[in-house]
């Protein structure tokens, strides 16, 4: 089985996208074979692998993306994935592994236009058709936006574990929180639809802090941070296994460049080179923790 993990904090911004995207690459890089879905309208992880021009085609008619599986719901997520998605100019491969189910800005329609089948849900439908893909996988990761409306709902119920990436401040403590209160009432109304073949409903498995700039003394925001994971852990509204991850991922402008470039940062030449005091050497350590952590549900 392939490890299923969404990344989704409920505060914005903190960077979701960046380390989900850098993650995934630093596992293709270690041999693993990854598939990222993007459920964030915003598009932002499928504009920043596809590059504008790949994108824009896919944005134009609706045609490839995520969405289409739901209208005009005669796509299968199998016929969306795009193969070892980074590319060069001349379209050479330069990520082998990494694999992308892209969307497109009609993914907003799933949150109002959309009605389905009540008695199969968006969510039910997603997880069905990314079970039959399951196999050729080693992880499949969701890039969710900060809430858990219809687009997110897929990523929550079909993994099994969630990453929460927070800066060291009171925001993403609140949006923590307010994520942890809204799964369990997720977990909720959905766990009808739940089969045993699906493992078990997702559970924060753990606190990625980000963007953490050099000098500054982050140990108040990190102790805050654990003191309310240990009192969801009590009340079994976290993982048992759940920890703030050692690794930390600092600031640094490589990783603005990066999105700008089209490229995961270990594929920005000098600048991503993977030194041990570097960028992206926090990413393959948080790619290794991650890929060590044995999740306990
Ligand atoms: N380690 C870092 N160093 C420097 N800049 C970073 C770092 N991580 C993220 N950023 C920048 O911070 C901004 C927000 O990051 P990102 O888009 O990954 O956040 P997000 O949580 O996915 O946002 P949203 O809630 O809109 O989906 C981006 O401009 C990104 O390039
Ligand atoms: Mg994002």
């Amino acid at each position: 089985m392939a490890r299923k993990i969404s990344f989704i904090n409920y505060k914005g911004g903190v960077g979701k996208t960046s380390l989900i995207v850098n993650t995934a690459a630093a596992l293709a890089k270690m041999g693993k074979r990854v598939l990222l879905f993007d459920l964030d309208t915003q598009s932002n992880a499928s504009i920043w692998l596809l590059k504008l021009d790949r994108w824009n085609k896919i944005n134009a008619t609706g045609e490839g993306s995520i969405y289409s599986i739901f209208d005009p719901g005669k796509s299968h997520i199998r016929d969306l994935i795009l193969k070892d998605v980074v590319e060069g100019k001349a379209g050479e491969k330069l990520l082998p592994g990494l694999d992308l189910v892209p969307t497109s800005f009609n993914l907003v329609d799933l949150e109002a236009e959309y009605t389905g089948d009540p008695k199969r849900p968006a969510y039910v439908v997603f997880c069905e058709q990314v079970a039959m893909v399951e196999p050729e996988y080693d992880f499949i990761l969701f890039d969710c936006p900060p809430n858990i409306l219809r687009a997110s709902q897929c990523g929550v119920f079909t993994s099994n574990e969630i990453y929460v990436p927070s800066n060291p401040d009171a925001l993403s403590l609140i949006g923590f929180t307010l994520l942890v209160d809204k799964l369990q009432k997720f977990h909720a109304i959905s766990g009808s639809f739940r089969k045993a073949s699906m493992g078990a409903p997702a559970q924060v498995q753990g606190l990625i802090f980000n963007s953490i700039r050099t000098g500054v003394d982050i140990e108040v925001p990190k102790m805050r941070m654990q003191l309310r994971l240990n009192q969801f852990r009590a009340a079994k509204r976290a993982a048992p296994s759940s920890k703030i991850f050692n690794t930390q991922i600092r600031d640094a402008m490589v990783v603005r460049r990066s999105v700008a470039l089209g490229l995961p940062v270990i594929l920005v030449g000098t600048e991503g080179a993977d030194t041990t005091d570097s960028v992206t050497n926090d990413y393959r350590k948080l790619a290794t923790e991650i890929a060590q952590h044995e999740p306990q549900f």
